[in-house]
Formats: structure tokens, C-alpha cells, sequence
């Protein structure tokens, strides 16, 4: 048996009300709990257990530093964390939770230094996942999670794609089903009388936080480190990643070391080929499942990405395709 196999075995994988007792449960003891989310899987401890969140740390070889977001059961609990009373938090909060953005502000102490990596402000968010906000309620704190990968490499959108990549280095992995929009979240931070800052596209459109804000954004992660390890390379596989034009694709697609990744309706005639669907919403949902099984192919040193061409995610989808793409070391 191979070692992965072996790996494998020894994970605990539950779901539906048998995973909500049981993730509870595990993080009141201090334990690590991958849970799903709409936007990708995340590696769960409790936020206010330094020792626990250090565990998630351990688990993916995160580099401390690297602050985490807090998850919640629903708007009101953000009281718990945060002073704040900027009414964009409410605003933005109203318009969009459950759902994929992330919201910086103040803390107010209560989070492990380890969340924050010794920051003033915290990251929170509700997810848009049943079976998630039923363990986050039973839990009844917050829950510091980071994508359930290892540090640097692909989120996981399945609960196999946790097993693969963390396997018997998490108590539990709770499966509920492929996540439905596949990229992490926005991320907004709120600097109480300063713009609103985009610090990391995602689900959630600039457009749609303008509108609710009433005032435009800073689109971009610029500014003296306004975004602890966001890393130029991330989301990487092992083989490298090029992005192509719809035009110069024809010099890669006869290369049989190169997986090409395209839209559906471009008729690509590539011999390896990971079809997507047209719309970036689609496309999104799909493209880190698509990256994982181009580089599980035997033989290949190339994953030549055509992105899509439209729609609200695109933003997101070019984020990460570009941290794929950027050189490694
Ligand atoms: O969709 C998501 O956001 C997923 C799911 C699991 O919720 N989580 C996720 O976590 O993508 P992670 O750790 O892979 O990315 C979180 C990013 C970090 O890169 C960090 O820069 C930023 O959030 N972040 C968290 N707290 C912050 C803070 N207080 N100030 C600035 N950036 C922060
Ligand atoms: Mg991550």
C-alpha cells in the first residue's frame, strides 16, 4: 500500500448531523476540523484557542504571520470580535452573508494572537454552508480557518482533496459535497475613516461593494503590507502553469507534455484537454479540481490555462491564475 493510501485510511471523514456533534465537540477540545464552505475547504480550530490555532499552523506549514479569517454562525456574532461601530460592517455584512466575502476590521483582543498574527484588526466572515453554520452554531465561538491545503499549493474544493493533501494531520474532515463557487472569498478591509480596500477579489464583485457602500473601493492589494501573506506565487500545482491567449494557443496544444485547461465552446483540439464552462461563475467552481487533475497526469511539465472570457468572477479566476503562474522561490 502506498503511503498516501496508508494516509488515507487513517482519516476520519463524517457528514451531516453525525459531523456536526462530532466537529463540535472536537473544537472545544482544542482539536483541527476541516470544514466545507461554499468557497473552498478550510482547516478549522477554535480563534480563541491560541494552542489550537497553532496546530492549523503546524498542519499546513504555514509560516506564522499569516493571519487567518474567523468563521461565524451568523452577523451577530461578529460583536464577539470586533468594537467596531463603522456601519459598513453592518452594511456590507447585511448585502452579502452568508456568502463569500471577507470583512477586516478592529478586533477587540478576543482572538489568538496567532489568528491575527498580532494585528489589530481580524478577519470575519459567515460562510454560505449549511452544514458549516450548524457546527459553527453547536460550536457557539468562532472558528480560525485557512484553506485546508498544504501552505502554497492548491485549495481544496472536495473533501478528497483534504485527504489527499492533509491526511492524517487533521482530526476530522467534514464532507458536505464539491464547494459551489471554488475560489476563496473577497476580502474588504475597513480602516475606520478610509476607503474600503480590496485586498483580495473573489465571489463578491467590487461593483457590488461599491454599490452597497455607496462609495468607491480601493481595488488592490497596494499600500505597506496591507496583505500579510499574500504572496505573489500561491495556488500553485507542481507543473508549470502558463496562461494563454485564445490566439498563440496553437503552439502548445500538440506539446504532449502540456494539459491544456480551456473554455468548453473554444473547441480546443489540444490531446490532453480539461474542458470548463464558458462562464467564469462555472469556470470558477471548476478550475482548482481542473488544475489538481492536469497535474496528477503522468508525463506532463505544462498546464497551459485559457481563461474564460466573461462574467462577474472573472477578476477572481485572473487573481489566482496569475499566482499560479508566477515564478516560484
Ligand atoms: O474563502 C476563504 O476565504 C477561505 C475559506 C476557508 O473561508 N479561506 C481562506 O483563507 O482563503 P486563507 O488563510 O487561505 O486566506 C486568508 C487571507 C490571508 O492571505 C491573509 O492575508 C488575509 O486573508 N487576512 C486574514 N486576516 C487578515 C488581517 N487581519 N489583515 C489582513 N489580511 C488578513
Ligand atoms: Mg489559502
Amino acid at each position: 500500500m502506498s503511503e498516501l493510501r496508508r494516509a488515507e485510511r487513517r482519516v476520519r471523514i463524517e457528514t451531516g448531523e453525525a459531523a456536526i456533534a462530532a466537529a463540535a465537540a472536537l473544537l472545544r477540545a482544542g482539536g483541527v476540523v476541516a470544514i466545507p464552505t461554499e468557497t473552498v475547504y478550510g482547516l478549522g480550530a477554535d480563534a480563541s484557542n491560541d494552542d489550537a490555532v497553532r496546530r492549523v499552523f503546524r498542519a499546513k506549514g504555514r509560516p506564522a504571520g499569516h493571519p487567518l479569517i474567523v468563521h461565524l454562525a451568523d452577523a451577530s456574532a461578529v460583536s464577539m470580535w470586533s468594537h467596531s461601530s463603522d456601519p459598513r460592517v453592518s452594511a456590507l455584512a447585511e448585502a452579502f452573508w452568508p456568502g463569500p466575502l471577507t470583512i477586516i476590521v478592529a478586533h477587540n483582543g478576543r482572538p489568538a494572537p496567532s489568528v491575527t498574527g498580532e494585528r489589530s484588526t481580524v478577519g470575519l466572515r459567515v460562510p454560505d454552508h449549511e452544514l458549516t453554520r450548524a457546527i459553527l452554531a453547536e460550536f457557539g465561538g468562532g472558528v480560525a480557518a485557512p484553506s485546508a491545503n498544504r501552505f502554497g499549493r492548491i485549495s481544496p474544493t472536495t473533501a478528497a482533496h483534504v485527504a489527499a493533501d492533509l491526511g492524517g494531520d487533521v482530526d476530522l474532515i467534514v464532507d458536505g459535497g464539491p464547494c459551489g463557487v471554488g475560489l476563496e472569498s473577497t476580502i474588504v478591509e475597513l480602516d475606520e475613516g478610509a476607503p474600503a480596500q480590496i485586498l483580495r477579489p473573489g465571489g463578491v464583485s467590487v461593483d457590488a461593494i461599491e454599490t452597497v457602500l455607496g462609495a468607491p473601493v480601493i481595488d488592490g492589494p497596494g499600500g505597506p503590507a496591507r496583505a500579510p501573506g499574500m504572496l505573489a506565487s500561491h495556488y500553485a500545482p507542481d507543473a508549470t502553469v502558463i496562461i494563454l491567449d485564445a490566439a498563440d494557443r496553437d503552439a502548445w496544444i500538440d506539446r504532449p507534455a502540456t494539459v491544456v485547461i480551456a473554455p468548453r465552446s473554444l473547441r480546443c483540439a489540444a490531446e490532453r484537454l480539461i474542458l470548463l464552462p464558458d462562464d467564469a461563475q462555472g469556470y470558477a467552481r471548476d478550475l482548482y479540481a481542473a488544475l489538481r487533475d492536469a497535474d496528477a497526469q503522468s508525463g506532463i511539465d505544462t498546464i497551459a490555462v485559457i481563461p474564460p472570457r466573461r462574467g462577474d468572477l472573472l477578476p477572481a479566476v485572473l487573481d489566482r491564475l496569475r499566482k499560479a503562474a508566477a515564478p516560484r522561490g
